[in-house]
């Protein structure tokens, strides 16, 4: 039995997580699955109820469970609240305990939407881009951190740390990745500058003999985010420190129209995962249920693909997302504006619907 701890969180969290969690439910009595779900609050919600962003308990929880889904967490609410205690400190706790080293965020454009990225249609038609990130060091973990001091004297400090185990543990997954794919893995540093990625540049070359299938580039993290834009089908697999993935994945999900259909996977070196959308809590639109719920809905897909080890289930709800757009189905962000969109629950809707007659 494989054990599935939900996470909902905060703003669209909630909404688009119960679309997730309706097509989870008919594909688990469909096939038989066995899986078992628990629900419990994260980030502003838990802190609501309890203080903190995160508990104990539902770190115990996480702990136990093969696999999490995650909404979102954060909002205005929150904002004034202490570093400690906000909201994103629970997406960074459970990152760095459940030792979620290695992000997977896919970006690719359906070509029912390429009307709806901001840019031409021959740049963006056909790209399929895997941004792999390292997600538990990096500047987000190194030490010191922090602001000392007073009035003027004040001064800021984040420390960008990588040790050579932890680039090469994150390299060759995405050799192994890139492997599987079109085999062209492309490392972003900045090794003119920081000695930190200079160091990342010699310990992927290093270890690029062991993958001679691939062929690996390097670039600048700079001309990285003009490439994306000027000629994103250029790359293949991505990989990635952490400020860098973070920064890049944004930019290579808005190349596909909407941050509102990209999924992820954050995964330990024994395949356990936590699964959210790249998009965040959205709380100028939360509660009016009109939120995209296709980017979670693809990642309780990578959930089973990746961690639960059912690809079928996996690949039909991926092409009922697909044929569900085909067919029209467009929620409020993917209308530009104009025509009728769907609400978020019919949205989950037009995906069950795509789904059964995939199963028929
Ligand atoms: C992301 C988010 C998080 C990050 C925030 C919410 C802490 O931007 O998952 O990309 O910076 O990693
Ligand atoms: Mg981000």
């Amino acid at each position: 039995m494989a054990k599935i701890l939900v996470l909902p969180g905060d703003g669209i969290g909630p909404e688009v997580v119960a679309e997730a969690k309706k097509i989870l439910l008919w594909v688990q009595k469909q096939e038989g699955l066995d899986l078992e779900f628990e629900e419990d609050l994260v980030g502003g919600a838990a802190y609501d109820a309890s203080g903190v962003p995160l508990t104990e308990q539902t770190l115990s929880l996480a702990r136990d469970a093969d696999a999490v889904l995650l909404g979102a967490v954060g909002g205005p609410k929150w904002e004034p609240l202490d570093y400690a205690v906000r909201p994103e400190r629970a997406l960074l706790r459970l990152r760095k305990e459940l030792e979620l080293f290695a992000n997977l965020r896919p970006a690719r454009v359906y070509g029912a939407l390429v009307e709806a990225s901001t840019l031409k249609r021959e740049v963006i038609e056909g790209i399929d881009i895997m941004v792999v990130r390292e997600l538990t060091g990096g500047i987000y973990f190194g030490e010191p951190r922090g602001v000392t001091g007073t009035g003027e004297a004040r001064k800021g400090v984040n420390t960008m740390v990588y040790t050579a185990t932890e680039i090469e543990r994150i390299c060759r997954l995405a050799f192994e990745i890139a492997k599987g794919r079109r085999k062209k893995l492309t490392s972003i540093d900045k090794a003119n500058v920081l000695e930190v990625t200079e160091l990342w540049r010699d310990v992927v070359t290093g270890i690029a003999a062991d993958y001679p299938q691939v062929e690996l580039n390097h670039m600048y993290v700079d001309n990285c985010a003009m490439q994306l834009v000027r000629n994103p089908k250029q790359f293949d697999v991505v990989v990635t420190g952490n400020l860098f993935g973070d920064i890049l994945s944004d930019e290579a999900a808005m190349l596909t129209g909407s941050i509102g259909m990209l999924p992820s996977a954050s995964l330990a070196a024994s395949k356990k995962g936590m699964y959210e959308p790249v998009h965040g809590s959205a709380p100028d639109i939360a509660g009016r249920g009109v939120a995209n719920p296709l980017a979670t809905i693809l990642s309780a897909a990578l959930m089973l693909d990746l961690t639960l080890g059912y690809s079928d289930a996996a690949r039909r709800i991926e092409l009922a997302v697909e044929n569900a757009l085909a067919k029209g189905l467009r929620t409020a962000d993917l209308t530009g504006g104009q025509g009728p969109a769907s609400t978020t629950s019919e949205a989950g809707d037009q995906v069950l619907k795509e789904l059964q007659t995939l199963y028929q």
